[in-house]
């Protein structure tokens, strides 16, 4: 009977011993393996490392295992033409030894992983998929505070951050503590888990980016009904996001897309990161009016008055048209005290259009002593000149031209 039993047991044992040594063989990245050595000659085979291969890069606490398939991502004169047997585009790895730095501090994905997908963070419980394609541009901001020593390449990077000044996103959002409460704070956006984000309207795939970029082309499609939860109860009906629609190109909006996820608040090791210098100051301006411009711009009157003070932007149940007001005529109505008054102290809530209608989410902030002194001079200079530079002036009435005299 016990050697039945010891008979049964080996049998098992060995049972379950093939199916481990199956299961290893058959390990994507054992596949994977296979695959680059057959493409080998025996000379480049020897000395090749086998196994799982990690780079430990503890001062940023991350074990990263990319390198167990990307084989030759620092072996050019061995790479493939296709993935992941690629040796890495560009000098990015001798600016950044993989052992001083990994992969994912750029790449995200999942270092420890050794299948593809979890790897590459594919999957729905890791936050930090691969950056694909261009999107790897957001990683370069949480090391490099001066984007123009690499400014040749980080174009969409730079294009994300232009697009944020000028179209005035500040006016709503603050980011690293510059910007308006308005809406939410932005600082950690690329941190941000996209469990906490509302998919229910976004075409595309489940991740951060994607919500990102949808919501850019078209805030209120992803954002339809936007519950302001500052507002007193009976009031907090919802209307769609009040966040404009910029019309932008989809280029545009992977720009912004990638300046968003660019923001973190993860902190690197001070060895790690080149600290920011103090931003050159653009050279003076001639007169008040091109400061104010520049002083309407710095702060994101844009987000809401539009660019050059337009208008047209949204804003449910406002008494105004239901839009942000345009300044182009409040020379009619303001003269310079009355002007500063009402931006250091804002006007909240504004008038309603419909008052059986709740409150319209946007308002004028007060802007308090953000502004200085002299800000705020140059700036009130700039609205009260909107009028002769946005309204066509009708031409100056001329004598009419002689005919000149024909020869005859
Ligand atoms: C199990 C094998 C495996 C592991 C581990 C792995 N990869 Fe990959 N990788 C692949 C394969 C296969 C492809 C090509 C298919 C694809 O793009 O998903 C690829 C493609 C890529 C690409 C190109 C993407 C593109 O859009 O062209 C990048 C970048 C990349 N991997 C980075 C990483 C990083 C960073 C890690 C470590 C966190 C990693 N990989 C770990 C197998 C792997
Ligand atoms: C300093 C940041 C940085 C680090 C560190 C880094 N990469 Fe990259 N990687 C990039 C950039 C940027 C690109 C895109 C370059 C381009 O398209 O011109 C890239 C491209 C790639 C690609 C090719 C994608 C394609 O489309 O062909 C692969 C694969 C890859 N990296 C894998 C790795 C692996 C594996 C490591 C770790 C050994 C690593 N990278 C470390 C920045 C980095
Ligand atoms: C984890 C931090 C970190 C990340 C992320 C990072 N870098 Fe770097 N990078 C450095 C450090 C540190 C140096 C070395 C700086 C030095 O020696 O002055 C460097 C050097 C460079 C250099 C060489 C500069 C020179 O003057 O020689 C370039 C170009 C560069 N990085 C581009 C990038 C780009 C593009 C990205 C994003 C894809 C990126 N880096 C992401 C930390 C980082
Ligand atoms: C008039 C105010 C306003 C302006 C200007 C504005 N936004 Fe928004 N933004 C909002 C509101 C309100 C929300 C929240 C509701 C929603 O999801 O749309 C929001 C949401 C966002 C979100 C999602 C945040 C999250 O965690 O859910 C991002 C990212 C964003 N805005 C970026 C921008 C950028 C970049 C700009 C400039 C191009 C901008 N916004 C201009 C009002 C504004
Ligand atoms: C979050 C959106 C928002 C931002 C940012 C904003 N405003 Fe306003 N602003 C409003 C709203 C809404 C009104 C309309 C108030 C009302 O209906 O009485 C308004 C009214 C005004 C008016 C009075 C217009 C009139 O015809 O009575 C001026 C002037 C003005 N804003 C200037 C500015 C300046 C300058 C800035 C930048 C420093 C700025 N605003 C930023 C939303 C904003």
């Amino acid at each position: 009977m016990k050697r039945v039993a010891f008979v049964a047991l080996s049998a098992w044992l060995v049972v379950l011993f093939l199916i481990a040594v199956g299961l290893d063989a058959t390990q994507e990245w054992t596949v994977y393996q296979r695959r680059f050595v057959k493409s080998l000659n025996r000379d480049e085979r020897r000395g090749l490392p086998g196994g799982i291969q990690q780079i430990q890069v503890k001062p940023l606490g991350r074990v990263d295992r990319c390198t167990t398939c990307h084989v030759a991502i620092d072996k050019p004169q061995l790479a493939l033409a296709e993935q992941p047997f690629t040796a890495h585009p560009g000098d990015y790895l001798t600016w950044h030894p993989p052992e001083q730095f990994g992969c994912t501090v750029c790449h995200g994905g999942q270092g420890l992983a050794t299948q593809v997908r979890p790897a590459h963070g594919e999957i729905t419980h890791w936050e930090q998929p691969l950056l694909r394609g261009p999107l790897i541009q957001a990683s370069c901001l949480k090391c490099h505070g001066n984007l123009e020593e690499i400014n040749a390449h980080v174009p969409l990077l730079r294009q994300g951050i232009q697009l944020y000044d000028r179209l005035g996103c500040a006016g709503c959002h603050t980011v690293h503590g510059f910007g308006q409460t308005v809406s939410i704070d932005l600082s950690d956006m690329g941190d941000k888990p996209w469990q906490l984000l509302d998919f229910t309207f976004v075409e595309g795939d489940h991740t951060l980016a994607q919500w990102i970029d949808e919501h850019f082309r078209e805030p209120r499609r992803v954002t339809p009904g936007y519950r302001m939860t500052e507002l007193p109860p009976g009031e907090e009906e919802i209307y769609p996001t009040f966040m404009p629609n910029f019309g932008l190109t989809d280029d545009q909006a992977r720009a912004l897309t990638v300046y968003m996820l660019s923001l973190t608040a993860e902190s690197l090791p001070a060895k790690y990161t080149i600290p920011q210098t103090p931003r050159v100051q653009p050279a003076g301006y001639a007169t008040a009016v091109e400061r104010g411009r520049a002083v309407f711009q710095k702060y994101g009157c844009a987000g809401c008055h539009g660019e050059g003070g337009l208008g047209g932007r949204k804003n449910w149940n406002a008494q105004l048209g239901e839009e942000e007001p345009s300044l182009v005529y409040v020379k009619m109505t303001y003269d310079r005290d009355n002007l500063k008054q009402l931006i250091r102290d804002g006007r909240q809530p504004v008038p309603r259009r419909d008052p059986a209608r709740p409150r319209a989410p946007s308002y004028m902030p007060a802007w308090k002593d953000r502004l200085s002194e002299t800000e705020l001079d140059d700036l009130v200079e700039y609205l009260l000149s909107l009028y002769e530079s946005q309204v066509p002036q009708p031409a100056p009435v001329s004598e009419p031209a002689e005919a000149a005299p024909t020869e005859g």
